[in-house]
């Protein structure tokens, strides 16, 4: 949907506003520094040189006849319309004052800031989308939120968007739908890792609001600049509620208007038919654990895919998904990336499995050199595994001794599957010498490397994973590491990239003697590899770590395609922001549900997971199948953890929500049944093995 003919002379600046709020009943009118938060909002957008006329638009409720007298008293405009369909409300205003575009203010933003409200309209204008607006992706403060629609765009919406929840918040309809053109206005400096929040929804942020404002009285209006610049300087007002959840009021109401009910079963004949034939033939019908049969709900789950673009998957009787298993976390730009596809099939044409070494190979060396922070030279696998077992060959080489300390997955060789309960075929005396460490647990590193001093030739462990080191433990572990004449390896295969393109190491400022990087390297072309300290390096040039397709040129030039989107474009960003709706509204949502203390969702939101607790009357795995269960029959294919790449859209993001809404209501009723295993549709997922 396109749209012409804007003009500057019919914007109308619509602020939403009523008495009745949830959590603080009355905040709209609530004095700040002598003046109703509405007073502020007010004068703020007053003061946007974009906005020629102001509307209050507030509900037919009686309570609200205190809003109209208020704007009366400062002779502001206000149109009455719907309590709960403020959708209607806004449309119904829109068509009153021939508005067109609409700027969309929320009445508990006073601190909402007029340069950035001329910022988004200007960006509307020039882009000619239909929607504008600085919230799609969070880099400015939560409270300086400002959307600017076309009549058009409100028009249609009005018309077709029929859940309670696109009606009651006005413009999830035209964010999410994928009919309007949307564009984001992004701040110059990414604050969203700040969690600033400037919105008024608890007491503690009006608190926050009035100190801001007795602070800067001189500043009229006030812009964001200048609240930063007071938080430099008195970063004590950070309010107690920094750090809670943005648009927490839209998950709780998604949650509420959720249905309680198991959807309906998927067909599944084709899988079925073909899991027999495989069983015949493939052992364990899988060639990866993680992707076979056992780790899905049998009977509900497809077990083979056939097709799969961006975000979404097809299997093989026809069903679409939206895949947050992304392959095992490889498809880091989703499946049949354009541009990576174009450079591998580009090199096939030129052959991709040469007699001797290509050029590329040092193109992405250099290129993984100057991204990578302990990287100086660099080897290259295919899979995790190469990397990891490289590596470890490596440090036992340079160090010449043989044990190794390990903590988290590293992959199916012998030397770390030895640790696991799936370690049949592996030698003990193998299996011996690699150990276990706990992770944020430097006592659990320093006991086990006590135990054999002089022994271990190596550290390996993932730096992070779905906890976050604490504050010194990974500087911790390499002191104690260095103490023990070991080297630290970094397994970055999961880490490396969804953290960044310098990987964790980078990330946490932590820079180890070798690290291991894989999965997203290639967008789901098959490349790893093990970058590290020259003197180190060298070592490759002796041990034997040599195999026919390790320099194969497809991958490469995969890989080199990834990194240059990964750096070029605002990729990682959008995975993370992305994530962190997914991780917030999860967590809001499973709170609502009362089921807080057994679905939690942890981690990075670039990589976060669902972790599952157990719960009196039910132990985690029967939650998690009965999550899974349901998740897959709604169109999700999940193993639990949110595997972000960046075809997963606005859209995607919306329709998950509303699933887990869906299926988080229904699981708890079920979990206040007597028998919730009752409701399994199939047996209980259980791990391969636990690894982290
Ligand atoms: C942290 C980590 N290291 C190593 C590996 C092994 O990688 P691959 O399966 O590609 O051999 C994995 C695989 O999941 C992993 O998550």
């Amino acid at each position: 949907m396109s749209v012409v003919n804007h003009n500057f002379d019919n914007i109308v600046c619509i602020v939403q506003a009523r008495m009745g709020s949830n959590r603080l009943p009355g905040k709209i009118l609530a004095d700040i520094s002598g003046k109703p938060m509405l007073g502020h909002v007010i004068a703020q957008v007053k003061a946007a040189s974009t906005i020629k006329r102001i509307v209050v638009a507030t509900s037919d409720n009686y309570l609200d006849d205190s809003i109209i007298k208020y704007c009366a008293s400062i002779g502001v405009e206000c149109f009455r319309g719907s309590e709960l369909d403020v959708l209607d409300r806004y449309y119904q205003a829109a068509r009153f004052y021939n508005a067109n575009p609409i700027v969309r203010i929320t009445g508990d933003c006073p601190l909402i800031d007029p340069s950035v409200i001329d910022t988004v309209v200007k960006s509307f204008f020039e882009s000619g989308c239909d929607y504008a607006t600085n919230t799609l992706r969070y880099t400015y403060p939560d409270g300086l939120d400002t959307e600017v629609f076309s009549f058009e765009a409100l028009a249609r919406a009005w018309k077709e968007a029929n859940k309670q929840s696109d009606r009651e918040h006005v413009t999830p309809y035209i964010r999410t739908s994928d009919i309007f053109s949307v564009y984001n206005v992004e701040n110059e400096v990414d604050l969203s890792s700040r969690n600033l929040r400037w919105t008024v929804d608890e007491e503690s942020d009006l608190d926050f609001v009035r100190s801001v404002c007795d602070n800067l009285t001189d500043c009229s209006p006030i812009l964001m600049n200048d609240i930063l610049g007071l938080l430099d300087q008195k970063p004590d007002l950070l309010n107690s509620n920094s750090g809670a959840i943005m648009n927490e009021g839209y998950y709780k109401s998604l949650y509420s208007q959720a249905i309680a009910k198991a959807a309906p079963r998927l067909c599944l004949d084709q899988s079925e038919k073909w899991f027999a034939r495989s069983n015949k033939t493939i052992p364990g019908s899988s060639q990866t654990f993680s992707k076979g049969y056992t780790q899905y709900v049998q009977g509900v789950s497809p077990v083979f895919l056939k097709s799969g673009a961006g975000c979404l998957v097809w299997d093989v009787d026809g069903n679409e998904y939206i895949d947050y298993v992304q392959g095992l976390l490889p498809n880091i730009l989703g499946y049949a990336n354009h541009e990576v596809n174009l450079a591998v099939t580009q090199q096939i044409a030129e052959g991709h499995s040469f007699s001797l070494p290509h050029p590329l190979e040092i193109e992405l060396a250099e290129q993984l050199v100057d991204l990578v922070p302990c990287a100086e030279m660099v080897r290259f696998g295919k899979n995790g595994s190469d990397a990891t077992s490289g590596a470890v060959r490596a440090a036992r080489a340079f160090t010449g001794r043989d044990r190794i300390a390990c903590c988290g997955y590293h992959g199916w060789q012998d030397w770390y599957v030895g640790t696991t309960t799936r370690n049949s075929g592996v030698p003990e005396v193998v299996q011996s010498l690699t150990q276990k460490f706990d992770y944020n647990d430097l006592d659990s590193l320093s006991t086990l490397l006590e135990k054999h001093p002089g022994e271990f030739a190596a550290v390996i462990m993932e730096p992070v994973n779905f906890v976050e080191p604490d504050p010194g433990y990974l500087e911790g572990v390499k002191e104690l590491t260095q103490l023990h004449g070991a080297l630290l390896i970094f397994d970055e295969i999961c880490s490396g990239f969804h953290f960044g393109l310098g990987g964790a190491q980078k990330f946490y400022g932590v820079i180890p003697d070798l690290a291991c990087f894989g999965k997203a390297m290639g967008n789901g072309f098959p490349i790893s590899c093990i970058l590290g300290k020259a003197e180190v390096m060298t070592v490759f040039e002796e041990i034997f770590f040599s195999f026919t397709m390790g320099g194969e040129i497809a991958s490469i030039a995969a890989a080199l395609k990834v990194i240059d989107i990964l750096k070029t474009t605002d990729a990682l960003e959008t995975i993370k922001s992305n994530g962190k709706k997914l991780q917030d509204g999860l967590n809001v949502m499973s709170s609502e549900a009362g089921l807080q203390d057994c679905i939690k969702c942890v981690g990075h939101p670039s990589w976060s997971l669902i972790r599952f607790s157990d719960i009196a009357d039910c132990e985690s795995a029967v939650i998690r199948t009965l999550f899974i269960q349901e998740l897959n029959k709604r169109g999700i294919l999940s193993l639990g953890a949110h595997n972000m790449s960046t075809s997963h859209g606005n859209a995607h993001i919306e329709q998950t929500l509303h699933t887990y809404a869906n299926v988080l209501k229904t699981i708890s009723g079920w979990l206040n049944e007597t028998q919730p295993e009752s409701f399994l549709e199939g047996p209980i997922i259980r791990p391969v093995f636990q690894a982290r």
